[in-house]
């Protein structure tokens, strides 16, 4: 079978190779990818050549083109540059795999089968020939086509060697089998059970990547049951693995939060692109196990789970090594506030009500309305109506309220220094309880979103401590 490969770069590879006499190929990715007529957003193209894959790296950069700047990974025995668009690789073929967490150099070099054999599935075991009289020839030794026409993610070698090879393969499974849309063959699957004890060895950050490409699929629920089910979910992400399962008391069951909080990921995924706002649907219900409490009159409940999950944010992306920024608040703030919607749509809401969320929320209200949407997961199409209709309505009060008082973005329009200013005081605890009850009268409607009325409740509020105005005519506070 030959591969068409039209594009310029291709032939210019080529004729370094022929040029050398090296021997070389495409390998991994781009061959799958370009088989399934699937368009990769970065365009990686891996390179294996017989002998030395940093000297080849080298050579093909001197004639690609001045100026060219070759990055070379001794350890793993690689080399890359960029040219245009593409990112190239290069590495010698080997005999035996490499460990990608140690240090160790790479040093056994073998065939191009030796290095396909020791690849992690026989659909990115494929390659293509770049030298010129095979060029465009597909070699694919293990039935990496036959899998790829049906589907199919398998290893080459037996899938226990292979994965204790590379632990973090088990990972690439179930999120090659997501992102593809493939079934992961049997014995495979088996052994990713049996060896899911081994993804301990690999460093979390390489395991926080497979997780968020796992997430930004289209269909993440099921990369998910994957993980639960192959036993790797409890050692990687424990909290999530306690979400499932059913607790029944005198017939009254709870629902599973585990299955729940995953089809609230699919839902949302549906609607948003934003990688921190799908994890904020994976993670709304994260403290219901600890929060979970049984009453025979009352049945199941889950009081103040959002407050706790919040609370436990932090501590989850830290040990995920999810980054400690201003993401990881805005997915705190949207676990915090996900059951705010929900109230505002069952009682009769007031003003004061929606405007507090709109100013706790701030711009992430539209988000925090797309999490609550997909957190309606009955089955029961009136039932969903019904709660989509309120949230419809609690958005159209959103909407009135930011258009009339626009709370959203709140600054204060009396702050803190003109709180000093005025009294002629120190920063300190009177400043605090001044600022918050001027943002509470404008929060509950008692004064308008004005300096004027502000102020006066500054003054006010300040004679009730004891403070004198010092300066009457301050300028005003510029919006
Ligand atoms: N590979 C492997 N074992 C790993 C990682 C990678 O055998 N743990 C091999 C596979 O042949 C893979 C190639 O190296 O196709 C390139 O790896 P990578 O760029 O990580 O993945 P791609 O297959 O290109 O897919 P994606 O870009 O979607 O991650």
């Amino acid at each position: 079978m030959n591969i068409c490969l039209n594009d310029k770069i291709f032939e210019m590879l080529s004729a370094i190779v022929t040029k050398d006499s090296i021997k070389a190929w495409i390998i991994g990715g781009y061959v799958r990818d370009h088989l399934l007529h699937r368009d990769h957003p970065e365009k990686d193209i891996d390179i294996v050549v017989v002998g030395n894959g940093i000297d080849f790296a080298r050579k093909a950069a001197k004639a690609m083109g001045p100026g060219i700047k070759v990055s070379i990974f001794r350890n793993f025995g690689t080399a890359m540059f960029r040219y245009g668009d593409y990112d190239l690789e290069f590495v010698g073929a080997r005999k035996e795999s490499y460990n990608r967490e140690s240090r160790k150099p790479v040093v056994t070099t073998g065939t191009l089968e030796d290095d396909q054999r020791r690849r992690d599935f026989t659909i990115n075991a494929l390659a293509v020939s770049l030298n010129r009289e095979t060029f465009g020839e597909l070699l694919d030794p293990f039935n990496g086509i036959s899998d790829l026409n049906a589907k199919i993610i398998r290893t080459p070698l037996d899938p226990g060697i292979t994965f204790s090879d590379d632990p973090l393969r088990m990972m690439r499974a179930i999120r090659f089998a997501v992102q593809l849309n493939f079934t992961i063959e049997e014995t495979t699957f088996k052994s990713i059970a049996s060896n899911a004890e081994r993804i301990r060895i690999v460093s979390k950050e390489r395991i926080i990547e497979e997780l968020n490409k796992i997430i930004m699929c289209d269909n993440p629920s099921r990369g998910f049951i994957l993980l639960e089910k192959s036993g790797l979910l409890k050692i990687i992400f424990p909290e999530l693995d306690s979400l499932k399962g059913v607790e029944k008391k005198e017939g009254k069951a709870h629902k599973d939060n585990f299955i729940h909080s995953v089809r609230v990921l699919d839902n949302i995924s549906s609607n948003t692109s934003n990688m921190w706002l799908r994890w904020a649907a994976l993670l709304h219900d994260i403290a219901k196990p600890v929060t979970k409490k049984y009453d025979s009159e009352s049945g199941w409940s889950f009081h103040g789970h959002e407050f706790l999950g919040g609370k436990m944010i932090p501590d989850i992306f830290r040990k995920l090594k999810l980054p400690l920024n201003e993401k990881m608040k805005y997915v705190k703030k949207l676990v915090d506030l996900h059951l705010r919607p929900i109230a505002l749509s069952q009682e009769v809401v007031t003003d004061s009500a929606v405007r507090r969320l709109l100013f706790e929320a701030g711009d992430d209200i539209d988000d925090l309305m797309l999490l609550c949407e997909a957190d309606i997961t009955s089955r029961n199409e009136a039932t969903r109506k019904k709660h989509l209709e309120n949230f419809g309505l609690v958005r159209n009060k959103l909407r009135e309220i930011e258009e009339k008082d626009a709370v959203r973005n709140f600054k204060p329009p009396v702050d803190g220094s003109e709180i000093i200013r005025t009294f002629m005081i120190k920063p300190g605890r009177e400043v605090g309880i001044i600022k918050n009850a001027i943002r509470d009268a404008i929060l509950d409607g008692i004064i308008p979103n004005e300096h004027e009325a502000a102020r006066k409740l500054m003054i006010d509020k300040g004679q009730e401590l004891g403070l004198t105005p010092q300066d009457e005519s301050p300028e005003p506070n510029i919006q």
